[in-house]
């Protein structure tokens, strides 16, 4: 790794590290699901500049789009279909390098070049909600983003 990539990576570690605690403050006393979506939705969105940040929720048979930030969002995705609804039916955390290169993503904007979907568990282990993120360049999200993603949404 080169030693800009290593610096960046401690970056990304250390605003990870400080996101944490904050949502963690912010979302402790709180037991309204959307309320704690729509903080946590903001505050990702607003340490890192993605081009989207937000929650799709399980209702029924479909995704139905929750608490976001940024442009205007697909607000319903079907079981299997594009990349939150393969998290959904493999039940495991997706990190798409180039959207363009997997299989029926769905592109409710053009910007989007790489994403990560993170499922969301409820205490019997069914998944409740996707947490999405789309950036707008080719690869933003590595093991960093996923294992410190999964951490906070066991905060919901
Ligand atoms: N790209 C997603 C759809 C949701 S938007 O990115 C907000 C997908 O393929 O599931």
């Amino acid at each position: 790794m080169s030693e800009e990539l290593i610096i960046a990576q401690g970056d990304k570690e250390a605003k990870y590290n400080l996101l944490y605690t904050q949502i963690e403050s912010l979302t402790h006393n709180e037991n309204d699901t959307i309320a704690k979506m729509a903080n946590i939705a903001a505050m990702i969105h607003a340490t890192f500049g993605f081009w989207w940040t937000g929650f799709y929720r399980v209702v029924g048979e479909e995704l139905v789009l929750g608490p976001f930030q940024g442009p205007l969002a697909c607000t319903r995705i079907a079981y299997g279909k594009g990349v939150c609804g393969t998290a959904w039916k493999e039940n495991r955390t997706q990190v798409v390098y180039d959207v363009d290169l997997f299989p029926g993503h769905i592109a409710c904007s053009s910007a989007s070049r790489s994403e990560i979907v993170i499922p969301i568990h409820d205490n019997t282990g069914e998944i409740t909600a996707l947490l999405d993120i789309d950036s707008e360049h080719l690869g933003t999200f590595d093991e960093c983003d996923r294992m410190w993603l999964e951490k906070i949404v066991e905060l919901l």
